[in-house]
Order: structure tokens, then sequence, then C-alpha cells
């Protein structure tokens, strides 16, 4: 269990939107899954800076980084209208978007986020990605994605952490891993950093990659 003291705060905010051991839960799977796999193992990077995360989720990963990185999360984008709810409440500070196309703004920051994203860009993902890179500039890109073994694979979580706007069901419109490294490496993200979740695996099961831009300062 993670820091449970910090889940039961947040609860405290929320408590008419969601359920205690639902929120719990999936708050705990959360950090379990992203604190020191994302968050610490990019630690040099995060501390002190600001942050826009495109599926953002309910936030808890980035109100745990307010408290022990000082990252400050200023934007975050997510069409989930309940997930946004909670997240309002959780980032009262953070300005918060359904989609990019919503951002009427150019948000300059330190990082981007984008942890389990890319299967809900389906095949349109080189579209949605020059979208976000157009309207967001960013020192740093920490993204997690892995390419599926299985492609037909439905999504588990359509209500909740795998919503989309496109109406995609599975992974059949997944792009691969390769194919958005070096996508992302052609238009200057140059990776620095893997984070290998299963060395034991022959697959890329859910790595996380830093990617740098070149010529880009951070704020
Ligand atoms: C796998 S979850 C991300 C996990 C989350 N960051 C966490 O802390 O655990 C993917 C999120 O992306 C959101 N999402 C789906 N399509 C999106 C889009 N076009 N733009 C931004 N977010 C999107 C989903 O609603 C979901 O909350």
């Amino acid at each position: 269990m993670t820091d449970k003291k910090f889940l039961v705060k947040c609860y405290s905010k929320i408590k008419n939107l969601i359920k205690f051991n639902e929120f719990l839960n999936d708050a705990n799977e959360s950090i379990d899954r992203h604190w020191e796999t994302t968050y610490m193992f990019n630690k040099d990077i995060l501390e002190n800076k600001k942050c826009i995360d495109v599926g953002i989720w309910y936030g808890v990963c980035n109100a745990y980084a307010l408290e022990k990185l000082n990252l400050q999360t200023t934007h975050g984008i997510d069409p989930n209208k309940d997930s946004l709810d909670i997240c309002s409440k959780l980032l009262t500070d953070t300005k918060l978007y359904s989609t990019i196309d919503d951002v009427n703004e150019t948000i300059d920051t330190d990082i981007i986020f984008m942890l389990g994203l890319i299967p809900f860009f389906g095949d349109k993902w080189k579209e949605h990605l020059n979208n976000i890179f157009q309207k967001i500039n960013a020192k740093y890109l920490i993204m997690r994605h892995q390419t599926y073994t299985d492609p037909t694979a439905k999504f588990t979580n359509i209500d909740k952490k795998e919503y989309n706007i496109l109406g995609l069901t599975d992974y059949s419109q997944t792009a691969n891993v390769d194919d958005v490294v070096w996508f992302l490496q052609e238009n200057q993200w140059r990776l620095i950093k893997t984070n290998k979740l299963n060395p034991n695996s022959n697959t890329d099961s859910g790595n996380v990659y830093t990617f740098e831009k070149y010529g880009q300062k951070t704020l």
C-alpha cells in the first residue's frame, strides 16, 4: 500500500464524487505503477519543475509529486469528465482541458507527461502528437508505452482509464513503440533514458521513455 495517509487526505477532498474503496484501489494502483518507475526514475529532471500531463486521469501521482518533488502540474488534459471532476479537486491550481483541441494558448513548460496515452490516439497518433507539439513547448517528454503482443486484446477499463474519444475498444490500432520513438526522434526529441520495467521479458512491456528536445531550455 502506497502512502495511505496521503490517499486518505486526497479522499477528503472528493468524497462526494467516488466511493472510498474504489478511489483507494485505483489511486494505489496508479501510484504503484508510476511513482518509482516514472517519477523517481526521472527525479533529476522533475524536482522543482513545471509540467503538463496529457491523459492526467485523477491527477493522483501529480498531487503526490507536488508534495514530494515540488513538481507543479500547471496544466492537465483528459476527455473523461468524471476523472477531470476528481482531478480539479485534487489539483486546485491546475488548468484543465478536455482535449488538446480545447487548448487556446501556447503552453511553455519543462516536461510533458504521456503515460499510457498513445493507444487512445489509435492510428491517428501522429496527428495527435503533432497537435500537442504545436501548442506545447517543453524540454522533456516522458512517455510510458509498449508494443502490444496481442493487439486484438480489448481495453479492460474502458469507462475509466481507457476512456477515449475515438470510440476505440482494443489495441488493434495502437502504434508500436519503435515507430513512436522513431517519429519523436525525427521531430528533435532525443531519447535519453529508458526504464525497462520487465528486464526478464523479451517484449518492451510498459517501458518508460524520457526524451529531451534539442535546443530547448527549461523555464
Ligand atoms: C492509462 S490512463 C493514464 C494514467 C494516468 N496518467 C495515471 O496517473 O495513472 C490514460 C488516460 O488518457 C486519457 N485520454 C484518452 N484519450 C485522450 C486524449 N485524446 N487526450 C488526453 N487524454 C486522453 C484517458 O481518459 C485516461 O485517463
